[in-house]
């Protein structure tokens, strides 16, 4: 299982890179906003920090520009995945740059059928959006879980990437179900150590080692 950041902040990014714990970066306008910076800069400095996929969305909605958008981020570097939304000009806009070489992460994924379209369109990867469904009442990891059965059926190579991933029990169905990449936020990726008996029997090895009178240094 890969896993993604889903952040634009450097900092964070280089944290978890340095642990090996990064296998690609997802932005997205939002994410741009809470950064502060200028997305081509930005964009190009996480490409430099990171091996893998960095996925960088375009923002016109007409074909046509959403292309020339996606041409442009892609000369950032040779590890951007442009990112489309699941629009039919986000697909159009997905087959061209594909046929090009191109990879393209389709997001804003709700539906089993959006995924075998972005699929056929020659996405690199799809995003589901499992939290965003989770809100309406909806279950997110069901998407998911049809998703990876009806890519298996027809052996699609579209890359399943769970988005929107609020919570670590998010993580472990995506694993379960057997999606190809998480993209989380840094905390949920970092909250993935915790548990309580892990520092309840350190606490006791730490207090029993004290009473022995040792030192290993
Ligand atoms: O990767 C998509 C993700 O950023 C959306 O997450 O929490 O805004 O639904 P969220």
């Amino acid at each position: 299982m890969k896993f993604f950041v889903d952040t634009a902040e450097i900092d964070a990014i280089a944290e978890l890179n340095d642990l090996g714990m990064v296998d690609g970066v997802t932005t997205n306008p939002s994410l741009i906003l809470k950064s502060g910076r200028d997305i081509l800069e930005v964009t190009k400095e996480i490409c430099e920090l990171v091996d893998g996929p960095v996925s960088a969305e375009v923002v016109a909605t007409e074909a046509d520009d959403m292309i020339a958008e996606g041409r442009k981020l892609a000369k950032i570097a040779p590890n951007i995945a442009v990112k489309v939304p699941l629009t039919w000009a986000g697909l159009k806009t997905c087959k061209t740059l594909s046929d090009e070489g191109q990879m393209v992460n389709v997001t804003l994924c709700f539906s089993t059928n959006q995924a075998i379209l972005a699929a056929k369109a020659g996405a690199t990867f799809i995003s589901p959006f499992i939290g965003r469904l989770d809100d309406i009442n909806l279950d997110g990891m069901d998407l998911i879980a049809d998703i990876r059965q009806v890519y298996d059926n027809y052996g699609f190579e579209t890359e399943i990437l769970a988005a929107s991933i609020r919570t670590v029990n998010h993580v472990t169905d995506s694993a379960r179900i057997g999606a190809d990449v998480i993209t989380a936020p840094p905390g949920v990726i970092k909250k993935l150590a915790d548990h309580p008996l892990t520092d309840k029997g350190l606490e006791a090895f730490l207090s029993d080692w004290a009473k022995t009178g040792q030192k290993i240094l």
